[in-house]
């Protein structure tokens, strides 16, 4: 694998590549990042994958400082798992000046994260596309855990005319469920014991609507009360059309049901998908509230 800092080597080492697939990341690898780089690996003749800690994407008073940058751990698990080039751009190779041109995100953006991490989806756009500039991959991976940075990848790709395909991942998930993230970490034993109640949370929302249940709005209502009475700080939990996260309607044929919520100093998320067409099957037409 050829490790890269700077963009021109970057564009030299890609030169004469047919097809490139392209992992962005901020590091701190797990389990959920290399099924995204194997998926890679199935659809480019060259993988590359991007360790960068992006400033831009947290919010004042967010855990910058403390995101754990496991460099030397990443690349050898980026090795490992079949990558070809890993590029690992400082700050000031990525931002060569203050940075004035921020993107704004798009509508899909200003809900669920973006109404808790102000100016979070705008960063994100942002270093995505100034990757996409300097990689020119034919298709990126994302994991489906991050389900709005899905959406909002999948509008800038649109918006922007990017020749690049969007591809989500499923969720990489723990033996018990929690899905797996690189600030899970963060958590202590009691918390990590914890921290699964989450996506029981969310189960409990899709398995009620798997069963029969139309009322999915009352039901995030009592597993976000479930949460708060177990000690977390619920951002949301909220359900939505699971293409393009619009409100759920006639039309909805996937449900995604998406939370966010405060382990004591630590922001997990979590969602989960179930379609709409299946849970109606033999049950007559499929009405949401
Ligand atoms: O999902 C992430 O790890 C980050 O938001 C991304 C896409 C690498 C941009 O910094």
């Amino acid at each position: 694998m050829d490790t890269i800092e700077q963009i021109p080597a970057l564009r030299q080492r890609l030169g004469g590549e047919k097809s490139v697939a392209f992992v962005p990341t901020m590091g701190n690898l797990h389990a959920g990042h290399l099924a995204l780089v194997h998926e890679a690996r199935r659809r480019g003749q060259c993988v590359v994958a991007s360790v960068f800690v992006n400033r831009l994407q947290f919010e004042p008073g967010g855990d910058f400082d403390r995101y754990p940058r496991t460099l030397e751990r990443d690349a050898t698990m980026l090795a490992e798992a079949g990558c070809d080039v890993l590029f690992c751009p400082t700050e000031s190779e990525l931002y060569p000046q203050k940075q004035e041109i921020v993107l704004s995100a798009p509508a899909v953006a200003r809900q669920l994260c973006g109404d808790f991490r102000p100016g979070h989806f705008e960063g994100v756009v942002t270093v995505v596309a100034k990757l996409f500039n300097a990689v020119t991959p034919q298709v990126a991976i994302f994991g489906r855990k991050d389900y709005q940075q899905l959406q909002v990848i999948r509008a800038l790709v649109k918006q922007l005319n990017y020749p690049i395909e969007i591809v989500g991942i499923d969720t990489v998930r723990e033996a018990d469920g929690l899905a797996m993230s690189s600030r899970n970490g963060y958590l202590s034993p009691a918390e990590r014991a914890e921290a699964v109640r989450l996506n029981r949370a969310l189960r409990s929302v899709v398995d009620g609507i798997r069963a029969g249940a139309r009322d999915a709005h009352s039901r995030c209502a009592l597993a976000a009360d479930e949460l708060s009475r177990a000690g977390w700080k619920v951002d949301y939990v909220a359900a939505r059309d699971a293409d393009g996260l619009g409100p759920v309607g006639a039309t909805t044929r996937e449900l995604v049901v998406l939370g966010a919520a405060w382990l004591g100093k630590t922001r997990l998320i979590d969602n989960l998908s179930v379609s709409l067409v299946a849970a109606a099957s033999g049950s007559g037409a499929v009405a949401i509230a």
